[in-house]
């Protein structure tokens, strides 16, 4: 089977249930994905595409509705409360969108907190949260209670918390979301070393171009599914389209992976043909449009993902983000 993995997610469903008119929302559509011992992941994609829910199922903080996590080597859906806890204190860390911080406890506290659970003695503890403080840059603010922290401080706070336990492998949405662009790099460096010298793990969410760069491998996320790798280590397991296999909700809702469409001949009226138990047979009703769209199939101006503009007719990645860049018809 090759290589260790530290995470490896299967068929990962999840459906957030609701009795709102607009329903069920089906945040992820059976993916997989694996993330070897020292490797670092990216996730981009855009808005609402699945990213923080993926996240926090890999994390075992929220059960997927189908679908199994190994977390090094420990199938999460079958650990009782006890194990997963001590589990995930032993390996994991997360730096989250927001809710990072504890907010009756000073930036210290918060960051020592961690090492306390592990056992780890308070002058022990807090000497080391310091530490990591000051390497942050925020030495200064130790005492502070998180609110009176400025969003990017609080970020930093949360990293520092993040990293004091020495974890195998780090789970950040957006990690460098609230952070200028020389903290940034500042935090990318600390990565960058842990990686390299430490063999630490991590699976990013972002939409930073520094970020997906320090990356080895970029996996994109396009309505809960995986619709695009790259880098130096593609394992294509990892893509939606190694099964082709869609998923459809209740409303009998499906959707289609970009590419696909774009081989069906792109979005437009499709007639039903031939249904029968377990097959469904689409033939697009417009022959002419068809042959017309295949001609008239274009790059989009603006990236999906984070808006950048495409000034050039030619870039098929975002400069920005790292997005690849899809077609529409014309
Ligand atoms: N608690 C929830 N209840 C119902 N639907 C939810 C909930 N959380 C997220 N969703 C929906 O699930 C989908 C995926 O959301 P998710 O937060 O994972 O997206 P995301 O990729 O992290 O987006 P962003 O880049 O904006 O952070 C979205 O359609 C979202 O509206
Ligand atoms: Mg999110």
């Amino acid at each position: 089977m090759g290589e260790e993995a530290i995470l490896e997610a299967d068929h990962l469903y999840h459906i957030y249930e609701s009795k709102a008119e607009d329903g069920n929302v089906v945040a992820l559509r059976g993916l997989h994905c694996r993330v070897r011992r020292g490797e670092a992941v990216a996730v981009v994609g855009p808005s609402g595409s699945g990213k923080s829910t993926l996240l926090k199922c890999l994390g075992g903080l929220m059960k997927p509705s189908s679908g199994s996590v190994r977390l090094a080597g420990n199938n999460m859906t079958r650990l009782t409360g006890k194990e997963l806890v001590e589990l995930r204190q032993q390996t994991v860390s997360f730096i989250f969108q927001e809710g990072n911080l504890l907010p009756n406890l000073s930036a210290i506290d918060n960051v020592a907190q961690p090492l306390r659970h592990q056992g780890v003695n308070p002058r022990q503890a807090r000497s080391k949260a310091k530490q990591m403080l000051e390497d942050l840059s925020m030495g200064h603010r130790a005492s502070a209670l998180p609110a009176l922290l400025s969003g990017g401080e609080q970020q930093r706070v949360a990293i520092a918390r993040a990293l004091i336990t020495e974890p195998k492998l780090i789970l950040a949405d957006e990690p460098t979301g609230a952070l200028d662009p020389v903290t940034s790099e500042h935090v990318l460096e600390i990565f960058r070393e842990l990686h390299q010298k430490g063999k630490v793990a991590f699976l990013i969410v972002t939409h930073s171009r520094e970020v997906a760069d320090f990356a080895d491998r970029v996996l994109e996320l396009r309505d809960g599914r995986f619709v695009a790798q790259r880098g130096s280590d593609v394992d294509l397991s990892d893509l939606t389209e190694g099964e082709r296999e869609l998923f459809m909700d209740d409303l009998g809702t499906i959707n289609i992976p970009p590419d696909i469409v774009v081989q069906m001949g792109g979005s437009g009226s499709y007639r039903i043909e031939n249904l029968e138990n377990g097959r469904l047979g689409l033939v697009n009703s417009d022959e002419e449009a068809l042959d017309d769209r295949q001609v008239q199939l274009r790059l989009v101006d603006d990236c999906p993902a984070c808006g950048f503009s495409y000034s050039d007719e030619e870039s098929l990645l975002c400069p920005e983000c790292g997005s690849s860049r899809p077609k529409v018809s014309a």
